[in-house]
């Protein structure tokens, strides 16, 4: 196997038809790992990999407690999990719809939670384990107009904090990658709500705002910087509890760890919101 692995070789994915979770599956394989990936809509096969590895697909709806659960059990083994599924909801967190709300939080922190659950579970009986859960930036600091993708993904944050010291005694470790803009299918997926009657402006602004977003992502990263992220993690054998991807989003982090919340509001206010 070329990848270092702390953990075993056994890889599964979610989101594996695309972006971010796909890059990971293939790097994985790549390296020499056997990686079973999932997703909604993707062909299922399986392939051998030069590097000795393997690459399963397998159609999976992450939002399905039950079948996670038994697809989960089923595996042939879970030592390392790379969480990606997710997708992103926008609009004023004053009018942002109940049922795209709960969509966002299916998806993004349930989904998550119901492939989680039944990994951790094998991986404390084998007292082994790496659970990679993919979050964000918006999971350190709330991004206007995408309130609810940003609660979402600090939902994800304070989960995999309790996982990381709940799981700890049994060999179990857990960390979150925090990708910045990066250039993946999750631009054109986004949901996007907000209202025609611009009497005050406020569509206005919000469409101004989704746009700056999505041309920042359109722009941003491959994904392929994420999956060597998630890759090194793997060759861990105390991995750090938050992994931001990328040298201007370590600095950023680091930047807004010492700087008051009014400070943090003026810089996303004027990244977000005075988009001209
Ligand atoms: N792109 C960015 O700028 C960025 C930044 C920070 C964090 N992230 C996070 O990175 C993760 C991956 O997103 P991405 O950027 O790679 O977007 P993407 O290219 O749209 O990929 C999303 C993946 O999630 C899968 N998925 C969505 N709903 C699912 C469900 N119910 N069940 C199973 N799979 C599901 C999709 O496959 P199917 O549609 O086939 O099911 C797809 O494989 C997300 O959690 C996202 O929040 C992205």
């Amino acid at each position: 196997m070329k990848g270092k692995s702390y953990y075993g070789k056994n890889v599964f994915v979610t989101g594996a038809s695309s972006g971010i979770g796909k890059a990971c599956a293939l790097i994985f394989a790549g390296n020499g790992f056997d990686v079973i990936g999932v997703s909604r809509n993707t062909e299922e096969k399986t392939e051998r990999m030069p590097g000795g590895g393997s690459l399963t697909l397998r159609r999976l709806d992450v939002t399905d407690e039950a079948a996670v659960r038994e697809f989960v059990e089923k595996l042939p083994g879970v030592d390392i999990a790379v969480l990606c599924a997710g997708m992103g909801v926008a609009g004023p967190a004053e009018t942002t719809a109940s049922e795209l709300t709960r969509q966002q939080m299916e998806v993004n922190y349930f989904g998550t939670l119901n492939a989680a659950q039944p990994c951790l579970g094998r991986m404390r009986r084998q007292q082994r384990g790496l659970l990679i859960v993919i979050g964000s930036i918006a999971g350190r600091v709330s991004i206007p107009m995408q309130s609810q993708y940003s609660a979402s993904k600090y939902a994800l944050e304070a989960f995999t904090d309790a996982v990381r010291m709940e799981m700890r005694q049994y060999g179990v470790r857990a960390c979150i990658i925090e990708p910045g803009d990066t250039k993946t299918g999750f631009t054109d997926s986004r949901v996007m709500q907000y209202s025609d009657n611009d009497s005050d402006n406020y569509s206005s602004i919000c469409r101004k705002s989704v746009a700056r977003m999505a041309s920042d992502e359109r722009n941003g990263r491959s994904p392929d910087t994420v999956a060597k992220a998630a890759l090194a993690l793997a060759g861990k054998k105390n991995p750090p509890a938050r992994v931001p991807v990328g040298f201007e989003y370590k600095a950023l982090m680091l930047l807004l760890r010492f700087t008051p919340d009014r400070g943090k509001e003026f810089i996303l206010r004027k990244l977000y919101l005075d988009t001209k």
